[in-house]
């Protein structure tokens, strides 16, 4: 779906943006920006600000980041054209019809239908639930200790005992077999043709994140088989991307998220106050899962069953959420199976006492691990060591391998020095387990780093104070940055300024991906914390040099020693660098 760049800068023009973060967030004004707490981590001390000049928000604290359009896209959790959308809505303007492929529209026209369905079935379930048919279901749920609250929060609902019910009820509505079909609410055979996929169940419609039902889960109310049925994937449900009570989980603002294995401990731990529980859907977690959840949370509480099955489950889920850069902790539930059975047994503070204790995911791994070894022969022990080393070799950094060694010491019988030569020997033969590991925790290396902080730091101050544009731009162009990313965006910026006004908000829109939009604000919120004028002026020629300095460091290595003409730019090129460090600047 395409809509033109003027249509797009012209919706982001119409939206100031602190009017609109101020309709999310409550924001003070400092200085020339406001600021307020971040909506995107959980913080104490406001390190969130929006910028009136700029357009853009940064958060100094997480990096989250972007122009107004950004902003809703994180927020609301929508997608672009949904932004668009709604900014336009906002400021009163029509947007274009949008151009879009015969196919991309029979698909989106098709998703909207089936939106339209199952949000009818929904709304066809709840009644049901409130009907006279529907009692045993009621009294099914509120034996269960679901309050009338919690029921109508989780939108819960009552397929009736027939099974052409539904069916009926949306042909009533003029659907097209085609269409139901494609809803995901129907099943058809020969003999009986098409008729309902869930009846004499409960109902639990499955929400997105922005609370439109996509699917649903049904319950047998009693020991029947299965227990539960699912709703099959449909063009607007994919249980590997989709996580049920995120919608609501995702504004509860704990620090940590707590993931589980059903509907029901969802509800129940919502319903105790724990509103930051999800579930998936029926599947084992997906790394899709932990990319989504990434975005909400940095540590996630395993609460799943505490069974063979759970453990498993947990043993999957931990490197996938590591992978996604969140750090996991597993919660014990013994004696009872799941969270829905913990709470109803020992209640609220009990539960929220297993958090606070839950194991960290290694010490759990481990604990797993020892079980297949017998500790009790000698040999059987030194493999489980050796096999705890080869794990604990897998740590980047010293300090948390050495952490880990201690936590180990604590709990088995070996002593610190001990198990950190066994370290140091699977080190040292670099055979340890070593998966290897995602680009993002590789470190760079620090001058790599450096320079790229330079770098940002030119192109912030080039937006910030026109007046330095000049004596930059006399140095340092475009293809001097480095990374692809900075490099595009030097070139936008330069052109900006040459033709008089700078837009740093209008350069985002050119990135439709949140996570480079979130790159492109940092470029432009790169600060250093200098006291007075005579120290900017000297950070602004250090920097400056610096920038310049790696240019030519990288332009040398590439020099092919017979390219005369080359060399002797080089060599006038380090001439200009020492005037560099003469220059005046004033602020
Ligand atoms: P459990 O069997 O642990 O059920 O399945 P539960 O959550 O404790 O359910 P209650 O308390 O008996 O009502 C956990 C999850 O696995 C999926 C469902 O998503 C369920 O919430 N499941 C389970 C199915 O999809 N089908 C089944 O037949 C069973
Ligand atoms: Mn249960």
């Amino acid at each position: 779906m395409y809509y033109s760049d003027d249509v797009i800068e012209e919706v982001r023009s119409r939206n100031d943006i602190v009017d609109v973060i101020s309709g999310y967030v409550k924001l003070q004004r400092k200085g020339s920006s406001y600021f307020g707490l971040c909506p995107f981590h959980s913080e104490k001390s406001p390190s969130f600000s929006v910028s009136p000049g700029k357009q853009m928000y940064y958060c100094f604290g997480c990096g989250a980041g972007g122009n107004v359009l950004t902003f809703i896209m994180e927020y609301e959790n929508f997608t672009f054209p949904e932004a668009l959308k709604l900014l336009a809505d906002r400021a009163g303007m029509a947007l274009p019809e949008p151009e879009y492929s015969d196919e991309a529209r029979r698909q989106r026209d098709l998703k909207e239908s089936v939106r339209e369905i199952n949000k009818m079935a929904a709304n066809y379930f709840y009644y049901q639930l409130r009907s006279p048919q529907g009692e045993r279901a009621l009294k099914y749920l509120t034996d269960r200790g679901l309050s009338d609250q919690t029921i109508k929060r989780f939108g819960l609902g009552y397929a009736g005992q027939y099974s052409d019910a539904l069916y009926r009820y949306l042909k009533g509505k003029d659907i097209s077999d085609q269409l139901l079909k494609e809803s995901g609410l129907m099943q058809v055979n020969e003999k009986q043709g098409m008729y309902d996929k869930f009846w004499n169940r409960v109902m639990f419609p499955i929400m997105d994140v922005n609370n439109k039902v996509i699917g649903f889960g049904g319950r047998v109310m009693g020991d029947g088989k299965p227990k539960y049925l699912n709703s099959p994937e449909t063009v607007i449900f994919d249980k590997s991307r989709n996580l049920y009570g995120l919608n609501y989980a995702r504004t509860a603002k704990k620090r940590y998220m707590l993931v589980c294995e059903g509907y029901m401990d969802v509800i129940s731990m919502h319903q105790a106050g724990f509103t930051n529980a999800v579930a998936s859907l029926g599947t084992a977690l997906t790394s899709q899962h932990a990319t989504l959840l990434k975005r909400y949370t940095d540590e996630v509480i395993l609460t799943y069953d505490s069974d063979e099955a759970g453990i498993r489950a947990a043993l999957r889920a931990i490197p996938l959420l590591k992978e996604a850069g969140i750090s996991t902790k597993v919660l014990h539930m013994e004696p009872y199976k799941d969270p829905d059975e913990f709470i109803k047994a020992l209640g609220t503070e009990a539960f929220q006492e297993r958090i606070d204790r839950a194991e960290n995911s290694f010490l759990f791994e481990v604990s797993v691990l020892q079980k297949s070894y017998d500790m009790k022969d000698p040999d059987g022990k030194t493999r489980f060591f050796q096999a705890v080393a080869a794990k604990i070799a897998e740590f980047e950094l010293e300090i948390e391998r050495e952490n880990y060694i201690e936590a180990i010491t604590g709990r088995y019988q070996i002593s610190f020095e001990g198990l950190r030569k066994m370290v140091a020997n699977v080190l040292m033969q670099g055979v340890s387990a070593r998966r290897v590991q995602p680009v993002r925790q590789q470190a760079r290396p620090e001058k790599e780093d450096g320079i790229r902080k330079s770098q940002r730091l030119i192109l912030t101050w080039i937006t910030e104070y026109p007046q330095l544009f000049d004596v930059i731009s006399r140095y340092i162009q475009p293809e001097d940055f480095s990374d692809e990313l900075y490099c595009e965006v030097a070139t936008m910026l330069y052109d900006q300024r040459k033709k008089g006004t700078v837009n740093p908000a209008q350069i985002i829109n050119h990135f439709t991906d949140p996570e480079q939009q979130r790159s492109v604000a940092q470029l432009f919120n790169t600060d250093v914390k200098v006291g007075n004028p005579k120290e900017m002026e000297k950070a602004v020629r250090e920097t400056i040099y610096k920038v310049v300095e790696y240019t030519i460091d990288q332009k040398s290595h590439a020099l092919d020693p017979a390219d005369m003409k080359g060399l002797q730019e080089l060599v006038n090129a380090k001439r200009r660098l020492q005037e560099i460090l003469r220059l005046h600047i004033s602020l």
